[in-house]
């Protein structure tokens, strides 16, 4: 998949998500910053590193996103993928819940960018 085809598909949620997007001063990282804050912390802990408050109740273990080797051993389109489709879609927990309808595709590259952030790594190194 194209970023340009996921900001088209991004496109069809309509002009509310369009002003939403376009209105804060805020860059593309400092939101994925936010959306991470907003939808992802609760598991994967406010530094990403697999430590949120829900980790207790958990059989499996949200995956640690400072984690360079093992984030590295993923392609972007997988991590995409777990976000969009959920931990199952990669062959993963359940636990991982799919954000398709909630995110923009815009929205989980984003995000895939910021978890390359907290690993410092990119794929394969
Ligand atoms: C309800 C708890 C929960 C929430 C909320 C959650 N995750 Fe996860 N996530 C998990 C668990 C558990 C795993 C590990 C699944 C496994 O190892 O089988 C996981 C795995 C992942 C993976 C796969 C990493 C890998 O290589 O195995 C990615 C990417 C990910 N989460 C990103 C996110 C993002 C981004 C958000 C917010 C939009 C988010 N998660 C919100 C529980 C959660």
């Amino acid at each position: 998949m194209t970023p340009r085809r996921g900001w088209w598909r991004a496109g069809a949620f309509g002009a509310a998500l369009a002003a939403a997007t376009m209105a804060g001063p805020s860059s593309a990282a400092e939101r994925a910053e936010d959306l991470y804050k907003t939808y992802c912390w609760q598991c994967h802990g406010m530094k990403g590193d697999g430590n949120g408050i829900n980790v207790r109740d958990m059989s499996v273990q949200p995956r640690d996103h400072t984690d360079a080797r093992a984030m590295s051993a993923r392609t972007d389109e997988e991590l995409f993928t777990a976000i969009k489709k959920g931990g199952q879609a990669i062959n993963k927990s359940v636990l991982m819940p799919p954000w398709d309808g909630v995110l923009s595709d815009e929205e989980i590259h984003s995000l895939v960018r910021y978890l390359r952030e907290l690993c410092q790594c990119r794929h394969g190194g």
